[in-house]
């Protein structure tokens, strides 16, 4: 049997941080004199700030300063940054915790694959951090989702053959990305958005000891 790994997103997979982040968006973009959506805030999943802040100031049709971008995304973080300060293990989302034992239990590497630059403080708030055997973030890539970039670097510091590596994602660019990295593509979330996944589950409830053992097992792709 091959040797397996596992990579986490984080955002939307892990912890629901997606309301602060639209919360944090919502502010600043009240603040340049327009108005912010969820509808909105649903194409930010798995995009950079960076990126996100891009994306704001066009739906605003604002036009910044490169010293005025800065200053906005230093301020939507620390307004974001507030919000992860008061988190608690409450808030990991169902199941996350009995998924991530059972593959401890059975010596499977774990890593996490995510474009947060705030990944490590989360896992702390939350207590997950000690089941990591390698965290991949914002701050270790130079290319985002779908870029496979993020995931075949969480494979290699686990020392895991791409191709046997399982990936859980609730964005499109993060199934895309699993999928460019030649990793089995698991859904959370929205089955007709992650239409591209090779699974689909709505939550961490759906997948039982069995399927994860299935994974394990399995000839994976390539
Ligand atoms: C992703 C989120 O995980 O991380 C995005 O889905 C977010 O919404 C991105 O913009 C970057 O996060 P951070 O914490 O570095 O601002
Ligand atoms: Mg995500």
């Amino acid at each position: 049997m091959k040797k397996v790994g596992f990579i986490f997103d984080l955002d939307g997979v892990i912890v629901d941080t997606a309301k602060y982040h639209f919360l944090a968006w919502h502010k600043l973009a009240k603040e340049l004199g327009f108005e912010f959506t969820k509808e909105q805030n649903e194409l930010f999943k798995g995009v950079s700030r960076k990126r996100c802040l891009e994306i704001l100031l066009d739906i605003g049709n604002v036009n910044a300063t490169q010293e005025q971008f800065d200053t906005w995304m230093v301020e939507k973080n620390v307004d974001y940054l507030a919000y992860i300060e008061k988190m608690d293990a409450s808030e990991i989302l169902p199941d996350v915790p009995r998924v991530l034992k059972y593959l401890q239990k059975k010596n499977i590497p774990i890593a996490l694959g995510s474009a947060s630059k705030n990944a490590k403080p989360i896992l702390e708030k939350v207590d997950l951090l000690p089941y990591f055997d390698s965290i991949v973030d914002g701050n270790n890539v130079t290319k985002a989702k779908p870029d496979p970039e993020v995931f075949l670097i969480a494979a290699k510091n686990l020392n895991v053959d791409p191709s046997s590596c399982v990936v859980f994602e609730d964005a499109v660019a993060g199934i895309q990305a699993a999928n460019a990295a030649g990793m089995v593509s698991i859904g959370i979330g929205d089955a007709e958005i992650l239409n591209e996944a090779d699974y689909n589950f709505t939550d961490f409830t759906g997948i039982s000891d069995d399927f994860l053992e299935s994974l394990i097992n399995k000839e994976h792709k390539g």
